[in-house]
């Protein structure tokens, strides 16, 4: 029997959205690209090919940052999307790699563990010892694979990993060259290699790039989305993506609970509130787009197996106490002032102040 898979991936997902993009695009693909960077710009925004059929947007925000992302990648620079946490630069990063390569896998998981042999390539000991290094015994990293096909590498929370391993992809990226050694050989990159990293800058334990580094890539900031609609737009697009793709039994949230989930994280991340007539304190976790998503989310398979599978507040407040109380003393204090202060005076909200009072 086959298992159903938990996630697909972009280039599966969207995969009927590729192939007709790629069919209908007459513009020049960049060596060993899957479509010009005009149809790639096209997936990421979304837009109407010239039969009517529509492509979905994926990334929701300026499409001026869009076009120069997609532009340093035909360039000898690598491309780095910076920005805070739930901006989407781990989402849009996958979207590129599918768009460009077809292949959004070759994936480098930044961490402080990571070891060069993550970035470079290690060995099947086994082999190894039996007959000594040779081709059949090298255990390819991503990049390497990355290197040899022409195709995007993503490497995710690049700052997470220390500085000297960080440094192994400074050879990679400006002589497109991985020296092996072992075997008196060396891999040059392909036409279509590029590699797609992400950071945030506000994590602790990061480890700054070299100054080495940074020249290799151009970095793009992901800002937070600009205004409550876009907001608004970006959350009700991906909960209704992940509630289908987890196909929880609920009814889509009403526009109005999108509304209050996002004026409440703008209220609290901005420090005012939206008529601009109140000062609010700002929690000590970042209350990112992403994390909206996820508080609308877990409020959906809350109504869904123990509700009446329509969003109430109830499902809401639990959702939304965790997301602002990251620590237990403090932001349950500026919580408790925002429920008192905002919430308690706004006209159609006593049912969520209510719901949220209980928990705190
Ligand atoms: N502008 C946007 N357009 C579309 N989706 C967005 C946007 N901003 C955030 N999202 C959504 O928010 C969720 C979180 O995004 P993602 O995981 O890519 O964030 P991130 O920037 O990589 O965060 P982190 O720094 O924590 O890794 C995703 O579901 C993504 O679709
Ligand atoms: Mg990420």
């Amino acid at each position: 029997m086959i298992q159903p898979i938990q996630r697909e991936l972009a280039e599966q997902a969207y995969g009927r959205e590729l192939d007709l993009l790629a069919r209908a695009d007459r513009r020049p693909r960049p060596p060993n690209w899957r479509l010009s960077p005009w149809a790639v710009s096209t997936y990421i925004l979304g837009g109407t090919l010239d039969d009517g059929t529509p492509i979905t947007p994926k990334y929701i925000g300026r499409p001026r940052l869009i076009e120069i992302a997609i532009a340093t990648l035909t360039t000898d620079r690598a491309l780095l999307l910076l920005g805070v946490p739930g901006t989407g630069k781990t989402w849009l990063s996958e979207h590129l790699a599918a768009a460009v390569s077809g292949d959004s896998t070759l994936l480098v998981q930044g961490t402080a563990g990571t070891s060069e042999e993550v970035i470079r390539y290690g060995w099947n000991y086994a082999s190894l010892i039996a007959r000594g290094p040779s081709a059949e015994a090298l255990v390819p990293s991503p990049v390497l694979s990355g290197m040899r096909d022409g195709k995007l590498v993503r490497v995710e929370e690049l700052t997470r990993i220390p500085s000297d391993v960080q440094d192994a992809l400074i050879t990679i990226l400006s002589e497109k060259l991985l020296p092996i050694p072992e075997l008196g050989q060396a891999v040059q990159a392909v036409k279509g290699f590029n590699v797609i990293a992400t950071a945030n800058d506000r994590d602790r334990g990061i480890n700054d790039l070299s100054s080495a580094l940074k020249r290799r890539f151009n970095t793009v900031v992901l800002p937070l989305p600009a205004t409550p609609e876009e907001e608004v737009t970006i959350v009700t697009r991906r909960v209704a993506d992940l509630s289908r793709a987890l196909e929880l039994p609920a009814e889509p949230p009403a526009a109005e609970e999108i509304r209050r989930v996002v004026t409440i994280f703008r209220e609290l991340r901005g420090g005012l509130t939206e008529d601009g007539r109140a000062k609010v304190k700002s929690p000590s976790g970042t209350l990112s787009t992403g994390e909206a998503i996820s508080v609308l989310n877990s409020g959906l398979a809350l109504a869904a197996h123990f509700g009446d599978g329509r969003l109430a507040a109830e499902d809401l407040a639990a959702g939304l106490t965790g997301a602002v109380i990251k620590d237990p003393v403090q932001d349950s204090a500026i919580w408790q002032e925002y429920l008192e202060t905002v919430m308690r005076e706004r006209d159609g909200w006593g049912d969520l102040y209510a719901a949220c009072r209980e928990l705190v």
